[in-house]
C-alpha cells in the first residue's frame, strides 16, 4: 500500500507515536479498511432501563449511616484506618494524596482534635507538620507535652475531623462533617485519652455541635463522652498573634486539670 509519505516523514510521524506513550503496533500487515465487506447492521438497541431503578442499593445508602456502621465495627485504630480508607462516600478524597489518619501515641492522655490537614499534612500523610504543626509543638512544649514524650504520661496523640486536605483548603461542607464525625467518635474511643483538646471552629462543630471559638475558647465542654477543652487553632495564632495570651491561659488550664487528676477531676 503506498501511503504518500516519504521515509523522514513517516519516520518522525512514529517517533512521535513513540513520544505520545505507544509501545507497539496493533497488527503486524496495514490492513485496507475499504477492501473489508460492510459491517454487518448492528442489532437494534435494548429498551431504555427506567430511570430509577426499582432496587438500586446504591442510591439509598446514606452516607452518614454508612459511616457510623464501619466506624462502631472497627475493633482497633488500624481498623478504624482501614475502614476510613476504603470509605468511597466522601469526595474529598479524590483531590488528596494522602489519607491523614493521626500521629503521636494513641493512649495519650490528651488528644488533639484539629480541622484538615493542609498541603504539608497532604504531602506527608501526617497531621499538623506544617507551620500551625510546628507553632502547635511549641505550644504543647511549654506545658510539657509532646507527641514524642521522654515519659509516657506526657504524650499527645493527635487527629483532624477530616482525615482528607480540602480542595484550596476550603471549608467542609455539614454534610462532610456528618459523614466524619462517626468515625472521629470511634477514634477517640479507641485511642482513650482522658481530655480532648478542640482546635478551631471545624473541630468544634463536630465535637461540640457549635462554632464560635472566640466564645468557647476556655470553657470546658464535653465531646466524643469526655471532658473537651475548645482552643484557638495554631493557624489563627500565626494569623492573629494577639490571641496567644488567650491560649496561653487555655495550656495553663489543660495543664491544671491534668495535674488534678485530668478527666476524672
Ligand atoms: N491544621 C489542622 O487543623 N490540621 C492539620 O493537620 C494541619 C493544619
Amino acid at each position: 500500500m503506498d501511503s504518500g509519505l516519504d521515509h523522514h516523514t513517516a519516520r518522525a510521524l512514529l517517533e512521535w507515536q513513540i513520544e505520545l506513550g505507544a509501545t507497539e503496533a496493533i497488527l503486524d500487515a496495514p490492513v485496507d479498511r475499504y477492501a473489508l465487506q460492510p459491517a454487518a447492521p448492528k442489532a437494534a438497541p435494548a429498551p431504555a432501563a427506567p430511570a430509577v431503578a426499582p432496587s438500586a442499593p446504591a442510591f439509598d445508602i446514606d452516607p452518614v449511616e454508612e459511616a457510623r456502621r464501619l466506624a462502631d465495627a472497627a475493633p482497633d485504630l488500624e481498623a478504624l484506618r482501614a475502614a476510613l480508607s476504603g470509605f468511597m462516600h466522601c469526595d474529598l478524597r479524590r483531590g488528596a494524596r494522602n489519607l491523614v489518619f493521626s500521629d503521636g501515641k494513641p493512649g495519650a492522655r490528651v488528644m488533639i482534635v484539629g480541622e484538615a490537614p493542609g498541603r504539608d499534612e497532604d504531602r506527608e500523610g501526617r497531621p499538623f507538620v506544617g507551620r500551625a504543626g510546628q507553632l502547635l509543638d511549641r505550644m504543647l512544649a511549654a506545658i510539657g507535652m509532646s507527641r514524642t514524650p521522654e515519659q509516657p504520661g506526657d504524650g499527645v496523640y493527635i487527629s483532624n475531623v477530616l482525615p482528607w486536605r480540602p480542595p484550596q483548603n476550603r471549608d467542609p461542607t455539614p454534610q462532610e462533617i456528618a459523614m466524619l464525625t462517626p468515625f472521629m467518635r470511634r477514634h477517640v474511643a479507641l485511642a482513650a485519652p482522658e481530655i480532648v483538646v478542640l482546635m478551631g471552629n471545624i473541630s468544634c462543630q463536630a465535637g461540640l455541635g457549635q462554632r464560635g471559638i472566640t466564645r468557647l475558647r476556655g470553657q470546658w465542654a464535653q465531646a466524643y463522652g469526655l471532658p473537651a477543652l475548645p482552643m484557638f487553632h495554631p493557624a489563627y495564632l500565626l494569623r492573629k498573634p494577639h490571641a496567644k495570651r488567650e491560649a496561653w491561659a487555655d495550656l495553663l488550664d489543660l495543664q491544671a486539670r491534668l495535674r488534678a487528676g485530668g478527666g476524672g477531676a
